[in-house]
């Protein structure tokens, strides 16, 4: 079995991947304190000692916001280091699975946006983004890039567990209505990558399973629609919510301005991946309620 290099394995993704990637081989999840893609030289020479056949690279930098007042890093991270894993997964002909962004897009088309529709990112995160997908395309290696969207799950912080505990500690929470989009569960899409990767070992030559595919939950919501099933769903588990008067108000995003631009919608269409592998991941309402069970019975609780 070869061996698989995991990067960002304290992220939301990468600690379902650690365990969803088991299976496949042995698994060499590395913090960034161990590879640090910041460091082009770093990331060369760990490929270079490991030799893996197959690096999955979750990491990212990913703070939206934060990304506009620091361009060069977001650059260095999410641009410069996919395209050197790339190159040098070339070299010693491993497979690259990377990740990137819904973000990508302007959220003009209000229809879902396919792999061919052309992306226009507003945001420096959504363009840093777009550039290291660019950048793992022009080196050739074998790769598959998966669009995803709205990451949650257990591990890390992330929009779910702050409508949780907003909804612990106020009466009123104010979240917007007019970007739709798929809340997509990390650990779905750790399954869906394993799956992914099972089938490209076992059809090395098959060009159809490479390249760029949308992968997100089926369906679509808002930010505000998907706080109300968060709240909806955490009053089954919590007796101190269940009774607990919670008035979330629907507001324009004009009302909450951020640094960075987001997409007034960024569903992303999901046939490629269907054709391809038979990959199609549940609504996101079933797998949000999984979740919220699963943060609440605490077997995973991870902090
Ligand atoms: N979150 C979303 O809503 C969302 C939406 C669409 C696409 N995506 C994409 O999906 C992928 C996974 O996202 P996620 O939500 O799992 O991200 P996440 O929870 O923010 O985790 C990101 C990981 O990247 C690591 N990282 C950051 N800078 C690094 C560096 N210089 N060197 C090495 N590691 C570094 C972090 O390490 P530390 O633990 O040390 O900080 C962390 O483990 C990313 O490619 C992201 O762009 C995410």
């Amino acid at each position: 079995m070869s061996l698989i290099l995991l990067t960002g394995v304290n992220g939301q993704l990468g600690w379902e991947l650690q365990r969803t990637l088991a299976p496949l081989g042995q698994v060499v999840a590395l913090p960034r304190a161990q590879l640090d893609l910041s460091q082009p030289e770093m990331i060369r020479t760990v490929v270079r000692e490991y030799r893996p056949g197959i690096i999955v690279n979750p990491a990212a930098y990913t703070a939206v916001d934060k990304a506009e007042s620091e361009p060069d890093l977001a650059h260095a991270i999410n641009a410069v280091a996919p395209g050197v894993l790339a190159e040098e997964a070339q070299k010693i002909g491993a497979l690259l699975v990377h990740y990137s962004t819904d973000y990508v897009f302007d959220g003009g088309n209000p229809a879902p946006y396919t792999e061919d529709d052309r992306p226009n990112p507003q945001s420096v995160y959504g363009q840093s983004k777009l550039a290291g997908e660019d950048a793992v395309r022009a080196s050739g290696c074998a790769h598959v890039v998966l669009r995803t969207s709205w990451v949650y799950g257990v591990h890390g912080g992330n929009f779910v567990k702050t409508v949780l505990r907003l909804a612990k500690e106020r009466n009123e929470l104010r979240i917007v209505s007019d970007q739709f989009g798929a809340p997509t569960w990390a650990r779905r899409l750790a399954l869906g990558s394993a799956e992914i990767l099972r089938q490209c070992r076992a059809n090395p030559d098959d060009a159809s399973r490479l390249g760029l595919f949308h992968l997100t939950a089926a369906g679509r919501t808002n930010w505000h629609e998907y706080a109300e099933e968060i709240v909806r769903l955490a009053r089954q588990h919590d007796p101190l919510l269940r009774d607990k008067p919670i008035v979330i108000e629907a507001i324009p995003t004009s009302a909450y301005p951020l640094p960075a631009p987001r997409p007034a919608n960024s569903v992303l269409a999901t046939g490629r991946i269907r054709n391809a592998f038979g990959l199609a991941l549940p609504n996101w309402q079933e797998d949000l309620a999984e979740c919220v069970r699963e943060l609440y019975s605490g077997t995973l609780q991870a902090e």
